[in-house]
């Protein structure tokens, strides 16, 4: 610990930094976080959390490896490079193998890390599970094989260990086909190195990318429809056994969000000192630029009175692994209302929106919205763009699913320039992925603005691929630098 935050916790300041859904994360060494629709596992030693996920770099569509990377608070990661390698022609790891969804697992009889992931070729026709162990948790894991489950097929693959008992199940949609469509939960033995018996089967939901969070009374299990790498409207079902019976299936964030432009994939529990806290892990997919994808990690407020299950949306929050406790951040709004437009930009009715007002036709760098009066602190802050993108892409929830206009293009996203006080030497970019009519939901950057009150910042329209177009905003919201606390 460095001595000011050693000071800090005297003062009773948090030094942890926030997390910020869908924003860049970048590790200890300043690269992107590189790590999508893993797990974390806490090493039950030392109370580290490590995340495994899936390692792409531009340009490559399957088989990067899986990577890991430490953390002490969820928030600062640092990489331990790559704990599964691909291995060139290898039959299940090569590196035109697809290496999907990894999950890590500790075997108490093995006494050795167990990593169980979705093991495929390119054209998803194997459709196995594959396993690799090492006695490290930071790997490297050695290549062990890659199995039918049960005899059966598995695409997205998730795993989950019963608290009470240690016992870990395997879960899986066993792929497309019209045979298939099925998610199961199949136990695995006592070495967590082979199934056993299946558990249950969500018949014929179509649904995929399976993770399931526990409480002290119920199940609930997410997964998401099948739109690739589109997000869509992530369910649950409950139930107070693995065995079920099953609830109906429900969502778990408003309609039209697309559970905040995310999929599910897996959940943590942070038993906390003073609160048990339940986190969803969701990858933000990008399928334009699919290594530049984010993570929308939120907290989940489940009720099991009411036997319901929700994701609470927070742009910034402090997140506390030792008390459990969590703290949204609290920023300064700025309204579109008040902004300048220039260019095509106009301000235009709008009742959703706030004060009523919408800024819109950002279309073309020309055409700008401008925030004055901002106040800043000259060092690095998150600041959250409330947009509005009515491109309708539809959902395709529904097999045979497709965008809401006829012969539309659907499109993952609209484009912005970012420009804080002027000029042209720092543009950032801001990507606005779709929602629908009248849902505004927000997305972020980090901005240094300068100290004190009087600092713009500039939105204009960026090519997307179709157009130059930014998407309509309501407002920004500033957040105070990390480390300086709710
Ligand atoms: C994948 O495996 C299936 C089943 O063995 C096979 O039909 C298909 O050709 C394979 N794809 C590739 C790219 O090897
Ligand atoms: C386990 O991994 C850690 C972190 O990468 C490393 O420092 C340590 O030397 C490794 N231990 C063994 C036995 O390989
Ligand atoms: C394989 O999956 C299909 C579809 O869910 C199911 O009908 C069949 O019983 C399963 N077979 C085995 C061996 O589990
Ligand atoms: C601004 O938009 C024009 C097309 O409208 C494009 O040619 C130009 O490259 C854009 N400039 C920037 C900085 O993106």
């Amino acid at each position: 610990m460095s001595l000011i935050s050693a000071l800090y916790l005297l003062l009773g300041v948090s030094t942890a930094k926030y997390i910020v859904p869908g924003g860049r994360w970048h590790d200890t060494d300043g690269n992107l976080v590189n790590a999508h629709a893993g797990c974390v596992t806490v090493d039950q030693d030392t109370g580290k959390f490590w995340l495994f996920g899936e390692y792409k770099v531009e340009g490559q569509i399957e088989g990067g490896g899986v990577s890991v990377y430490s953390s002490d608070d969820l928030a600062t990661w640092k990489s331990h490079g790559l704990a599964l390698e691909p291995i060139a022609d290898h039959p299940y790891i090569s590196p035109s193998n697809i290496i999907q969804r990894p999950k890590v697992v500790y075997s108490e009889s093995t006494k050795e890390y167990h990593l169980w992931w979705h093991a495929d070729n390119s054209t998803y026709g194997l459709l196995l599970q594959g396993l690799a162990r090492s006695p490290n948790i930071s790997g490297p894991y050695t290549f062990d094989s890659a199995t039918a489950p049960l005899g059966n097929w598995s695409q997205d693959f998730g795993l989950f260990t019963d608290y009470k008992d240690g016992r870990s199940y395997a879960l899986y949609s066993n792929g497309d086909s019209r045979d298939g469509r099925d998610v199961y939960i199949s136990a695995y033995n006592e070495d967590t190195t082979a199934l056993e018996k299946v558990v249950h089967r969500f018949d014929k939901f179509d649904l995929e990318a399976p993770s399931i969070v526990q409480t002290d009374k119920s199940y609930y299990a997410l997964m998401s429809h099948k739109t690739g790498y589109r997000p869509n409207n992530v369910v649950a079902f409950r139930a107070d056994s693995l065995a079920g019976p099953w609830s109906q299936p429900f969502t778990v964030a408003p309609l039209n969000t697309r559970t905040f432009n995310s999929q599910s994939g897996f959940t943590l529990t942070i038993k906390g000192t003073k609160k048990k806290t339940y986190l969803y892990l969701g990858d933000q997919w990008d399928s334009n630029s699919l290594w530049e994808s984010r993570y929308i990690w939120l907290p989940m407020e489940i009720d099991d009175k009411k036997k319901t299950l929700e994701l609470e949306w927070h742009d910034v929050y402090d997140l506390d692994v030792k008390t459990g406790e969590w703290a949204p951040v609290k920023g300064t709004t700025y309204l579109a209302a008040d902004a300048k437009t220039a260019g095509n930009a106009f301000k235009q009715e709008a009742n959703f929106a706030s004060k009523g007002v919408i800024a819109t036709g950002i279309y073309g760098n020309d055409s700008t919205v401008t925030f004055e009066d901002i106040k800043g602190t000259g060092k690095p802050q998150w600041v959250s763009f409330y947009y509005q993108n009515t491109d309708d892409m539809g959902f395709g929830d529904q097999p045979g699913g497709s965008p809401d206009r006829i012969g539309g293009a659907w499109q993952l996203r609209r484009v912005a320039s970012v420009i804080v006080n002027g000029g042209t030497e720092k543009v950032e970019t801001l990507f606005q992925r779709d929602t629908n009519k009248g849902v505004i939901i927000s997305t972020p950057l980090l901005l240094t603005l300068k100290e004190g009150k009087g600092n713009t910042i500039t939105v204009g329209g960026l090519w997307n691929g179709f157009d130059y177009k930014g998407a309509d905003l309501d407002k920004i919201v500033v957040y105070p630098p990390e480390g300086s606390g709710p």
